[in-house]
């Protein structure tokens, strides 16, 4: 233990919530460990990047990163101080044995599956200076199993339920470095669940990659569904909102759709990626829905709660759009009229049929596109936020604001709400009346 103290650890994660949730757990593993984390990387003697491949530009990010990582690690060497440096997630599955030959002076990597052994890892390089280690075995078991119990760190925590993906997306690099899909079983997410209530959350966002595909065993062996699990979280006396994410389209059933009918804390919000509005687009991207299935399942949401807002990802620029296929995904934006949108360029990913297909679009159509498409999008999300205005909104701060004296939160809508309150209401949900409001954010005073 001596040869520890004092020692610290800084996390930098990249990507999306499953990563976010991920980073919660490694840092867990740290702390039982003894290192205390740290937020300015410089004071780290264990540096853990968790990174993302999805598109391009977040997976060469990760490498420059890496290489701004050792410059500090050899002026901390000056000083007499070593640094650990570590990758995990998604890039380190795709890389596999390739990212120690990128960057030499990574101590270890360690594959979405396999953080689990983080602990062990660092312990082992801790004891002998010169261990080494890759680790991107795509286990059957669950990593989950093995990690040290779960810890609320405020109000609103993510739970992981399920992991993987089957869909294979013709463009998508997530069932090549998350693997197939698997479901946590009933028991052990209520366990989770209930310690994150009991340790301070209020909310928690159930996460899968393919969240609404959800089938894990209870504890009678039997399957169940997502709707099943959020009947269940929803008994938790101290969970007060929950949330779910990220839905396939073709996988909403009707049980899902009572949920927004019948539960009180479900938030009416739900993030539905569509990808595209053009169904020979869809096809090619290998999405089991066309743009009507898709419309269907978002009438038949405001039908079980018209106060529910959607929300969606676009990728413009697919091999073979073309200006119609383009037009036809505006046209689903100006139908459904999202209140939050997350819109990308087209990125080639090496390894999935997309990146061979013919048609590849050119970087200035898809620049263009995009511009159009986030142009109608803030339009309405800017839209629904001004409609905001006038209305008292319970919101859950979850962190200090950009001001002295402010604390910012999320409506149920996922705003930012900005608000001049006192830190004692902080991971508390707190009625606020909205007076002002802009593309990105919310401000209010306490109602
Ligand atoms: N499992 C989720 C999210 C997957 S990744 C889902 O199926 O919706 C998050 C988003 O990144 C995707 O919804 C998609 O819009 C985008 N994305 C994935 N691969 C991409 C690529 N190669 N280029 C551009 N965007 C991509
Ligand atoms: Fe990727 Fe498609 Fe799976 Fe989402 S559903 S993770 S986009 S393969
Ligand atoms: Fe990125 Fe992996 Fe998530 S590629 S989006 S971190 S599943």
């Amino acid at each position: 233990m001596l040869k520890r103290m004092g020692k610290k650890y800084f996390i930098k994660t990249f990507g999306c919530q499953m990563n976010v949730y991920d980073s919660g757990r490694m840092a867990r593993m740290l702390d039982e460990m003894g290192l205390k984390e740290t937020t300015v990387q410089r004071d780290a003697d264990v540096v853990v990047f968790n990174t993302c491949h999805i598109r391009e530009k977040a997976a060469e990010k990760v490498f420059s990163d890496l290489g701004r990582a050792y410059l500090i690690k050899q002026e901390r060497l000056a000083e007499g101080k070593d640094t650990v440096i570590g990758v995990t997630g998604c890039v380190v599955q795709a890389e596999d044995a390739e990212i120690l030959k990128r960057a030499p002076y990574v101590d270890f990597a360690l594959g979405p599956l396999r953080y689990f052994r983080l602990k062990e890892v660092v312990e082992e390089i801790f004891n002998k200076r010169d261990a080494k280690l890759l680790d991107t075995e795509f286990s059957a078991v669950s990593k989950f199993d093995k990690l040290p119990e779960n810890k609320a760190e405020g109000g609103c925590s993510y739970l992981a339920i399920q992991e993987g993906c089957n869909n294979f997306c013709t463009y998508c690099v997530v069932p090549y470095t998350r693997g197939v899909e698997m479901s946590r079983p009933v028991e052990d997410i209520l366990r989770e669940a209930r310690r994150l209530a009991e340790t301070g959350s209020v909310e928690l966002n159930l996460l899968g990659q393919n969240v609404n595909s959800y089938h894990g065993e209870d504890a009678n062996g039997k399957e169940r569904n997502l709707a099943y699990l959020l009947y269940k979280v929803a008994e938790i006396d101290g969970i007060k909102r929950i949330r779910y994410t990220t839905s396939y389209p073709a996988d909403v059933d009707d049980d899902l759709i009572r949920c927004h009918k019948e539960l009180d804390k479900l938030m009416p919000y739900l993030h539905l990626p569509i990808q595209s509005g053009s169904d020979s687009v869809l096809k090619r991207m290998n999405r089991r829905h066309t743009r009507d299935d898709y419309l269907r399942v978002v009438d038949k949401l405001k039908e079980a709660n018209p106060a529910i807002g959607m929300s969606s990802d676009f990728i413009v620029g697919f091999p073979g759009e073309s200006d119609d296929d383009f037009k036809q995904t505006l046209e689903v934006v100006n139908r459904v009229k999202y209140i939050q949108a997350f819109s990308f360029k087209y990125s080639r990913r090496p390894g999935t049929p997309a990146a061979v297909m013919e048609g590849q679009i050119e970087e200035k159509v898809k620049k263009e596109r995009l511009q159009v498409l986030q142009d109608l999008l803030f339009s309405y999300q800017t839209k629904f936020n001004k409609d905001s205005v006038g209305k008292i909104m319970p919101v859950l701060f979850e962190t200090k604001g950009r001001h002295k004296g402010q604390l910012a939160g999320r409506s149920p809508y996922m705003q930012n709400v900005h608000t001049a309150a006192d830190m004692s209401l902080l991971n508390k949900i707190v009625d606020v009346r909205i007076t002002d409001a802009s593309t990105n954010s919310l401000s209010g005073e306490v109602a």
